[in-house]
């Protein structure tokens, strides 16, 4: 008749996929000490915030889900709160958000994110509220495993922390620097995956270039990639982020030479005008870009690339703005995230003169967008009457459709009347509406 009761968690996600992997992270050290997942945070015993701070609204959204949970609290003491992420890292946050929100249990960082499990525990042992944070890395922490909830993907860091101080970004402030992870625990990882039956892997770094840069190993990125792709199993390999300036033919060569390595690329622009790239200190100018883009194109003629754009950057004359519109014509990505420049404190943009006003930023990335979806639009529509690979990666019950992407990204539904999660579907591809495809199975494996 004692049997305790099992205690549950409930985890909000903000921002990156890098977040979501340290979610996933959370997850694995909670399930160890015991507890389940639950959809519903109102029989939750601990709630966690992994939260974001790269553009203001990351940050409100974040501030607004906590502020919502001060009834329950109030109905249920014993809940714990805890706030982690890359927004208690930021210099005087965790102070706002103890002031703002006094009922908050636990305030850690992503920096010790792997004393989750500790903090926990003595927030339950003792009536004192807790706010541990580590101002820099100690190392390079290798985690315990993951409570990975992303299948057929898995995602795998292979650095943590930024070098670069673009001038807009808050990442170096709260990440710290480059660390890279050994290669070897990289590959092991990878190759338990795949045995344990994920059939895509995507690498993750802020920059993967640079892995093996911080001089913690001698094996650079394209090795790694290689060496990734040549685990032997029935799976793809995708990466992500690589910063314009480091990449290189000899990654080119890596993705050309392994058919496992999906022919897509996020190479974020930024911008298309070289003042403004300046400025943003991207060290590279819109010329620099295309000769990669051409470079990519020429050894890769089916490779597609997808980009992240900042509109209203500090001094963005119209001028600025059309080169930029130029460059994703001319590069013609295949989908690209757009965003309004989000002044961060601490950083070097956020005290630039020549701020540009909220309306003409915003009629900027309206502009943007409607280019970019067209874009997108007219690469679905080619699709049609042809065949594409999907991962299937769920199932949508709204469309009662399978669902997954094909290595370039693109989003494809069709139907089924077996389970086809974590199946590479070939489609025959009968419809398009802007962003998804529609089709048929024409074969599975
Ligand atoms: N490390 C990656 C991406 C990091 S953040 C890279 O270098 O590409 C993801 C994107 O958020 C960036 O590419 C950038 O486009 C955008 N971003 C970063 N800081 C921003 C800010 N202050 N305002 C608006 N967008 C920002
Ligand atoms: Fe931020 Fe630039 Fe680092 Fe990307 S490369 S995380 S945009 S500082
Ligand atoms: Fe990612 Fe946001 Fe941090 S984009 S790295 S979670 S600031």
């Amino acid at each position: 008749m004692n049997e305790e009761k099992v205690k549950k968690y409930h985890i909000v996600t903000y921002g990156c996929q890098m977040n979501l992997h340290e979610s996933e992270k959370m997850a694995g050290i909670l399930s160890r000490k015991g507890y389940v997942a639950t959809q519903d945070k109102s029989e939750a015993d601990v709630i966690l915030f992994n939260t974001c701070c790269i553009r203001e609204n990351a940050e409100n959204h974040a501030f607004g889900n906590i502020g919502e949970l001060k009834k329950l609290k109030r109905q249920r003491p014993e809940l714990i709160v805890a706030v982690g992420g890359c927004m208690t890292q930021e210099k005087g946050k965790a102070e706002l958000l103890k002031k703002r929100f006094p009922f908050v249990d636990i305030v850690f960082g992503n920096l010790n994110l792997e004393e989750l499990g500790d903090l926990i525990e003595e927030r339950r042992r003792r009536k004192k509220k807790i706010v541990s944070l580590r101002d820099e890395a100690q190392g390079v922490v290798e985690y315990d495993p993951p409570l990975r909830n992303s299948f057929p993907n898995a995602w795998v860091n292979i650095m943590y922390g930024c070098n670069n101080f673009c001038s807009y970004c808050i990442v170096p402030y709260v990440r710290g620097r480059e660390r890279s992870r050994n290669p070897e625990n990289i590959l092991e990882e990878c190759r338990a995956l795949v045995k344990e039956g994920y059939r895509e892997i995507t690498l993750l770094g802020q920059n993967v270039n640079s892995y093996g840069s911080d001089g913690e190993t001698d094996m650079c990125f394209p090795e790694l990639l290689e060496r990734v792709a040549q685990i032997e199993g029935d799976f793809r390999v995708r990466f992500m982020t690589s910063h314009p300036k480091d990449f290189t033919e000899a990654l080119v060569d890596v993705i050309a030479r392994n058919r496992k390595i999906c022919h897509l690329v996020h190479l974020p622009v930024q911008s298309g005008s070289d003042r403004i790239l300046h400025a943003m200190n991207r060290r590279y100018t819109a010329g620099q870009y295309m000769e990669k883009v051409r470079m990519l194109k020429a050894r890769i003629p089916d490779a597609e690339l997808t980009s992240d754009i900042i509109v209203g950057f500090p001094g963005e004359t119209e001028e600025d703005f059309e080169a930029t519109v130029k460059l994703v014509q001319e590069v013609g990505f295949a989908s690209a995230f757009t965003f309004i420049y989000s002044p961060r404190t601490g950083t070097k943009a956020a005290s630039m003169p020549g701020q540009v006003p909220e309306d003409v930023q915003k009629q900027r990335i309206m502009r943007l967008i409607e280019v970019v979806n067209g874009l997108t639009r007219e690469k679905s529509a080619k699709y049609v009457g042809g065949e594409t690979e999907i991962l299937c990666e769920d199932f949508d019950p709204k469309r009662s459709l399978y669902f997954g992407r094909d290595e370039y990204g693109r989003m494809g539904y069709f139907p089924s009347e077996e389970d086809m999660i974590g199946k590479f579907v070939r489609l025959r591809v009968d419809g398009a509406n802007g962003v998804s495809l529609f089709g048929t199975p024409v074969s599975v494996r």
